[in-house]
Formats: C-alpha cells, sequence, structure tokens
C-alpha cells in the first residue's frame, strides 16, 4: 500500500476493535440467559467458571493449585458449555462475523482448495469462556489472552460507574517516554459499554478494568476465540482436525 496524497500528521496503523451492540431481538434473550446463569452460579456456590477476580473463586482456584489439579495457563473455562447458553453463543458467533467481516480477517485463513466443504470459509472456534463477577472496590490488572487469535466480553451488567474496559496503546513509542500523551496518543483508552454490548479485540491487547466503585457487582463474560481454515474432510493430517469437535477438557486429555 502506498501514500502519496495525504500530506500533514497522518495517522497510521490503528489497532482494530469492534462493539457490537445487542439488537431489540436478542437483547432480552441473551440478557434473561447470563442472568440466570449468574443466579445458578450464586445458588449452587459453584465458582469453577468465574475468573478469580472473585473471592470464593479465586479461593477455589488456588485451592485447585495447591491440590495439584489445576497447574496449568491453560484456560479450562467452559461457561458457555457447561450452562448451554445457547443464545450467548448465537450472539458472540455473529458478532465475530461482523468483526472478521469488516476487518477482513478471514482473508488469511480463506483459502480456494477447502472449497469442498464450507465454501473455503474459515471457521470460527470458541475456545474457552468464563464469568466475570467484579464487585465493589474490585478491579482487572493489565493482561492479554496469550495463544488467541480474538478475545471477546459480553457485558450483562456495566456502567460508568461499575467501570468500563481499558485498552492500552500498543506503538512502543508510548512506552519509551520520549513523546507526550494528547488525544491521539494516549496510554490507554477506557470503554464504557452498555449492558448487551459486545466488545472484540485482537488477543494480544493488552486491557484492564478499572474499579468497581458501585455497590452492585459488574457482569460480564469473556471468551477466546480462533479462527481457522476450514479442514478437509479426506485429509486428517493437516493437524486441524485435532481441535474438531473438542471440547476444551477434551483436548487435555
Ligand atoms: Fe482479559
Amino acid at each position: 500500500m502506498k501514500i502519496d496524497k495525504m500530506h500533514g500528521l497522518i495517522s497510521l496503523f490503528p489497532t482494530l476493535i469492534y462493539r457490537d451492540p445487542a439488537l431489540i431481538g436478542n437483547y432480552d434473550l441473551v440478557q434473561t440467559e447470563v442472568k440466570n446463569c449468574l443466579l445458578k452460579i450464586e445458588e449452587e456456590k459453584d465458582y469453577s467458571e468465574v475468573s478469580w477476580i472473585h473471592e470464593e473463586a479465586r479461593i477455589l482456584r488456588d485451592k485447585k493449585r495447591e491440590e495439584g489439579s489445576e497447574h496449568s495457563y491453560f484456560i479450562k473455562d467452559d461457561l458457555i458449555g457447561k450452562y448451554n447458553l445457547i443464545e450467548l453463543k448465537k450472539r458472540i458467533f455473529e458478532a465475530v462475523e461482523r468483526y472478521v467481516t469488516v476487518t477482513q480477517w478471514g482473508r488469511i485463513y480463506s483459502d480456494p482448495k477447502f472449497n469442498d466443504i464450507n465454501n473455503g470459509k474459515y471457521k470460527i472456534k470458541l475456545r474457552n469462556s468464563w464469568m466475570n463477577i467484579q464487585s465493589k472496590g474490585k478491579s482487572h490488572e493489565w493482561h492479554c489472552h496469550p495463544g488467541y487469535t480474538i478475545a471477546g466480553v459480553y457485558y450483562m451488567r456495566v456502567d460508568a460507574d461499575k467501570g468500563g474496559i481499558q485498552f492500552q496503546n500498543p506503538n512502543p513509542i508510548m512506552q519509551w517516554c520520549h513523546f507526550p500523551e494528547g488525544p491521539r496518543s494516549s496510554q490507554s483508552i477506557e470503554f464504557i459499554p452498555n449492558p448487551g454490548d459486545i466488545i472484540l479485540f485482537p488477543a494480544w491487547l493488552m486491557h484492564n478494568t478499572v474499579n468497581n466503585k458501585s455497590d452492585e457487582d459488574r457482569i460480564s463474560v469473556a471468551f477466546n476465540i480462533d479462527l481457522i481454515v476450514a479442514p478437509k474432510l479426506d485429509d486428517p493430517g493437516n493437524g486441524i482436525q485435532d481441535f474438531e469437535n473438542k471440547g476444551v477438557n477434551e483436548l487435555l486429555q
């Protein structure tokens, strides 16, 4: 790509983040499903698919680590599978389709030789998912999601008081202290999502959540997505099938 007409200050290389708002047709369905899931988790006190930022989930995870039953950084959480959140899964897949379309991300996964199935299109694989219950005074430190293509969050209960999600500027110029902060060059940007929104971003992008100042818990569902080439059915040796139709727990066996 060449630029020959622009002059003055030119902003190059944006980071492509996608905010997918709920539609009238799916807002209630998904919100109800996630609310019921939260109620079940709280009733049964089963925090196995809840992020460690929740106190009881952290205690459970520390205990598992001490016992040696959970010692890897591989994320095994499968909230969506365990609670059969079909409306949320549908909503996530639709949002990812839109993100991949507007960014043209799918082009690197679409290979004409795979045309015999799925029209040579990439496939979306939901690798894991978990619930974030962020109570008053809690925040989530800077991190990224290594090993995955796209990271995403569905927001069930959020507002400015409960804290948005902050993204860190990945441009190295901002980390080297030789460039001033400004509207076009901030260290980080906070997004305040609306309930029902999905935010999708490259999994390598550093992000955190800010302190929840409200008395109510901030509730979201986070997940990781991989895009893969649709595998050829008659070619079991290409390695891709190892992941086909398998949940994260099966992959670990
Ligand atoms: Fe995250």
